[in-house]
């Protein structure tokens, strides 16, 4: 539904269980009721007896599709004797396919006290001092004394500070930030009392430059207190404020240094910037009431914000457990739209639609400096479009007839949580007869680029499909308050189960570990807060869950309430992927089943609108490095065509216009090109969606993109070898071992993405592109074997990363294979039988010593559990893969316990270790490639992958000396047995007995 692709493509299984089955043609039908859904008949495209084995991405080739109308197909296929078969059904609605199609206005919610909050907070700094000229490191001290005359029933502390800031209400540390360029907000109404209270900032001008250089130095704040009466109070900082350096000065003035949008911030490329342009992250509520005179007989809501939405039809979510929508694409080009079937939602009379507006990704605060790189308000777009009984159509859309007002959500951000005030709460206003008094009329409005591109969502939303449980709570101490463990590290949110009285303030602290004393662990979160708050209605049982955030955590502390049970949080798994992994295992090591659970769960927790590096510190960007690598593990682990179809359209938007793909898609930092292995994502993605499923179509949507990058990487390397133009160049991030010469690896990978390119020219019939990429890999080895191997096979570095990378690209000379071989394996043994691979070199380890008849070696590093290794973080506890082979000990400002990268061997598991391979003869698993690896450190072991063909299953136990394979219909497979047999074979079971 809601499908905005002019030719859509088709696809189908074939579930006959015939051994040896074919097909040998399809016909595909078309129409716009069923009743035209027959050959001959048909109003839209009959594609006719087409004879073809093909049953993937069948392209539609008939009449224009139209705007909204829905579509019956059918298809029936032909097996390898001319039987046909059934007419099997379905159908395809599409979405508003031209910008004349949205009659609705973008709109927003104006709100003045924000506006003239905005303009009068003022950036301060010390008196007498040179704002422009701060050395690095400078201490300053800033206080405001709030006086009270009652204790308040709401309080917020907003901060933002150049360089390091620790705010203190009355003494207590209530928040902190280092170069973040955000308003940090704090809910304090608990450490505010009646009389005088201390508002403390402790600052520290900015570090890291050179100690001779100067910086700019100022602070900003505003407080928002609620008296019991609801009246509130915005106190923003400003001359009154009080300033000194050290604690042994006395208070003095604060200088006013200027408004905010003077350019005491810090942009993402380290240039000094304006101030944010809002305050508070709060969400706001929509609504529109109309009446309907006869009975819908369908509805579909088109739906979308720069922000992120709730919708409801009269009292129900359009959208149960989806959270997050519209997702992330660069808003500053693109914002995707969902499209709704809520004909059931509406009736004939009065109706009401309504919908909350977060801040999402669009104006969360975002990186490590916290900047937002679309500023201006939240806004949404929605439209229903109705057709009635009497023939009718209609269509409600968002103008300025909408109501609008404040929602209870007073703050919530992508990196630091929700606030909720239950108090504010408006019983019934998303249903009929709610009385909208306060509201005010939404403003129409035009996003920042007028011009921004509507598409329609082509991937999953981001849904719940997993509940977890806590498996136990650690009760509060004098050094902690409650803590529970969710006993696997998770992406998500909690549902929270409460009743206590009015105005209490629940806290819920999310961390992925714990402290020797039991309180969570959360200094590698850096600037992310991660922090909920839920303040009670007190209106007997409440639930919650936030809307607008989610938090990567095994552990959740919560305080507020006295005595919390396991009843009283739940875990809500959040992600963009299918509920069900696509690859099954389980063999005889426990380990290697549990690095399967892991692989699973690192994807569901980073694969939320964009793959992700991690789900829980100051990042969760598209890092294309960690993507690229992981990709082909990705695509066995779950279905991820659509996702990778999304993905490519972020990395394409993120490309310059000379031809660069960036380190991170959609691009918020800065312009630079991306590093050799991460630009190359754009290669490794198209490639893999297409070996993995089949789907050139990925492969002709980003070819010309590809190409741009592929000439780009020429230009600036004229000689072949990568040493210009390289960005971050990360090279082989995080290796234990890291002496890889940079421009090697980076050369090695350029080889790489040139041999991807001229197979997947093959798959789309480029055949002059097959010859220009076999040409530039030509060129590209002899360079690099001209630069970087000896005669003896020694390679520059030495290290196991430049011997892979050499062997596994096929650049190594045929005579100089077996000493490089044996170099690895005896660098391997030198470090005690450990790799020392980092995010570059890992994804070729296992496959070329199995390749060169080493597979011993492979399955010897593949189930050790001594550092480095995958097993070690399993024995450490890990339920997700960690950043560093090092996560235990490493340095917490770069340690998350939940990045996928290093997971990238788990391919070599199912392609090679369980044999279910393809390849570019048979993309998809058309043809299979069926060639286990056995050994006997491995005496079992079972695979079942749901190919797109069907379920592919491997299964060898090495006691019984058998090896059982399935293939599904209209599949072949080329079977290689351990005991050097082969066999060409069809679809069905065929079982071996190994000589
Ligand atoms: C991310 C990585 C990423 C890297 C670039 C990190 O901060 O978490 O996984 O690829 O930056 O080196």
């Amino acid at each position: 539904m809601g499908i905005d692709t002019a030719t859509p493509t088709f696809s189908w299984q074939s579930d006959s269980k015939t051994m040896n089955w074919q097909q040998s043609g399809y016909q595909v039908l078309v129409a716009t009721d069923e009743k035209l859904l027959r050959p001959g008949y048909t109003d839209a495209w009959d594609s006719g007896r087409v004879a073809s084995g093909e049953s993937l991405q069948i392209r539609y080739a008939g009449k224009p599709l139209r705007s909204r109308e829905r579509y019956v197909w059918a298809v029936r296929v032909w097996d390898d004797k001319g039987q046909p078969s059934p007419w099997v059904k379905s159908w395809f609605e599409m979405g508003l396919l031209f910008a004349s199609d949205w009659k609705a206005r973008w709109i927003v919610r104006k709100d003045p006290a924000s506006d003239l909050e905005i303009a009068s907070v003022r950036w301060i700094w010390l008196h007498g001092v040179d704002t422009q000229h701060v050395p690095p490191g400078t201490p300053a001290h800033f206080l405001y004394r709030l006086h009270l005359d009652d204790k308040p029933q709401a309080a917020s502390l907003h901060m933002l500070a150049t360089g390091q800031v620790i705010a203190r209400v009355n003494g207590q540390v209530t928040g902190r930030h280092e170069n973040w360029g955000a308003f940090d907000q704090e809910e304090i109404a608990d450490l505010l009392h009646a009389g005088d209270n201390e508002i403390e900032l402790d600052c520290v001008s900015r570090k890291g430059q050179p100690a001779a250089t100067t910086s700019y130095a100022a602070i900003a704040a505003s407080i928002h207190v609620t008296d019991a009466n609801g009246r509130e109070r915005r106190i923003v900082s400003d001359g009154t404020w009080l300033a000194r350096s050290t604690d042994e000065d006395t208070w003095t003035s604060a200088q006013i240094v200027g408004p905010m949008s003077s350019k005491y911030s810090t942009a993402v490329d380290g240039q000094p910037a304006p101030g944010p342009d809002r305050v508070a992250t709060e969400a706001s509520l929509f609504r529109k009431e109309f009446t309907l005179t006869s009975t819908v007989v369908s509805a579909r809501l088109s739906i979308t914000a720069l922000g992120a939405y709730v919708a409801y039809v009269n009292g129900h979510p359009v959208a149960p457990n989806t959270l997050l929508a519209p997702g992330w694409t660069d808003f500053r080009k693109r914002v995707e739209f969902q499209t709704y079937d809520v004909t059931t939602l509406l009736s004939n009379g009065p109706n009401t639609f309504a919908a909350m507006l977060g801040a999402g990704w669009y104006s969360s605060p975002m990186t490590w400096a916290g900047i937002r790189a679309t500023p201006g308000p939240n806004l949404i777009l929605a439209q229903l479009d109705l057709t009635l009984s009497d023939g009718t159509h209609r269509s409600i859309v968002t103008d300025d007839s909408w109501l609008t007002a404040p929602a209870p959500i007073t703050f919530s951000e992508i990196y630091g949580g929700e606030s909720f005030d239950a108090r504010l709460e408006q019983k019934g206003w998303t249903k009929v007869g709610f009385t909208a008094t306060e509201w005010t009329h939404a403003v129409a409005a035009s996003p920042p680029n007028p011009d921004i591109a509507l598409t329609a969502q082509p991937d999953l939303p981001i849904s719940n499909a997993l509940v977890l449980k806590p498996v136990s709570i650690d009760r509060a101490t004098a050094t902690h308050p409650a803590v529970f463990d969710m006993g696997q590290n998770m992406v998500g949110n909690i549902r929270l189960h409460v009743h206590g009285a009015r105005g209490t303030l629940i806290k819920m602290r999310f961390a992925e570990r714990l402290n020797p004393d039991g309180s969570i662990y959360t200094e590698n979160l850096r600037n992310a807060d991660a922090t909920d708050i839920y303040t009670l209605s007190g209106e007997g049982d409440e639930t919650y869950s936030p809307a607008f955030t989610f938090h990567g955590f095994r552990y959740v502390e919560l305080s507020g309430i006295s005595a919390p049970t396991l009843e009283t949080i739940e875990g809500l798994v959040f992600n963009s992927l299918p509920q069900r992994p696509s690859v099954r295992l389980s063999s005889s090591s426990p380990l290697l089943n549990k690095m399967n659970e892991l692989g699973a769960w690192g994807q569901r927790g980073n694969f939320v609108s964009i793959p992700t590096d991690c789900p829980q510190r100051d990042e969760r960007l598209g890092w294309m490095g960690d993507a690229g690598v992981f990709w082909r593990t990705g695509t066995f682990n779950f279905d991820i065509d659509a996702f990778s179809h999304k993905f490519m359209i972020d990395v394409e938007d993120a490309q310059a216009p000379a031809g660069e793909f960036t380190d991170v898609s959609p691009n918020i930092l800065d312009a630079s090109t991306g590093a050799p292995g991460w630009g190359d994502a754009g290669i490794f993605i198209p490639y893999a969606t297409w070996l993995q499923y089949g789907d050139t179509s990925i492969v002709e949507q980003a070819w010309p993109a590809m190409e741009r990058w592929m000439a780009n990487i020429l230009m600036h390397n004229p000689n072949y070898l990568r040493r210009q133009h390289l960005g971050n160049n990360y090279a082989d991030w995080l290796a234990p071992d890291p002496n890889t010469p940079k421009d090697l690896i980076a050369t090695a990978y350029w080889a790489l993405v040139a041999k991807e390119m001229a197979e997947m020219a093959k798959a789309i019939h480029r055949s002059d592109d097959v010859q220009k990429y076999q040409d530039l890999y030509e060129h590209i080895a002899v360079a690099y074997r001209m630069a970087y191997i000896q005669d003896d096979g020694t390679v520059s570095g030495s290290t196991q990363t430049a011997y892979l990378a050499t062997l596994f690209t096929g650049i190594a000379p045929e005579n100089t294979r077996t000493v490089m071989v044996r170099r690895i394996v005896s660098d391997i043994a030198a470090h005690g039988n450990h790799l020392t691979t980092g995010f570059l070199g890992t994804p070729f380890l296992l496959p070329v010593l199995d390749q060169f008849n080493r597979s011993d070696v492979a399955f010897r590093l593949l189930l050790s559990d001594t550092y480095p290794s995958w097993g070690y973080m399993v024995k450490k506890g890990a339920t997700t893969w960690w950043e560093r082979w090092n996560g235990d000990t490493g340095d917490p400002s770069m340690n998350s316990y939940n990045h996928y990268a290093f997971g990238s061997v788990m391919a070599w598991v199912y392609r090679r270790a369980a044999g279910i391979d393809t390849d570019g003869s048979g993309p998809g698993y058309r043809h299979l490639i069926i060639e286990p690896h056995v050994d006997p450190a491995l005496p079992q072991l079972h695979v079942e992958y749901d190919s797109a063909y069907g379920t592919v299953i491997s299964d060898w136990r090495q006691q019984n000396r058998t090896f059982t394979i399935t293939i599904p219909a209209n599949t072949t497979a080329s079977v290689s047995l351990p005991d050097g047999r082969s066999f060409e074979v069809g679809s069905g079971t065929h079982r071996y007995r190994l000589n």
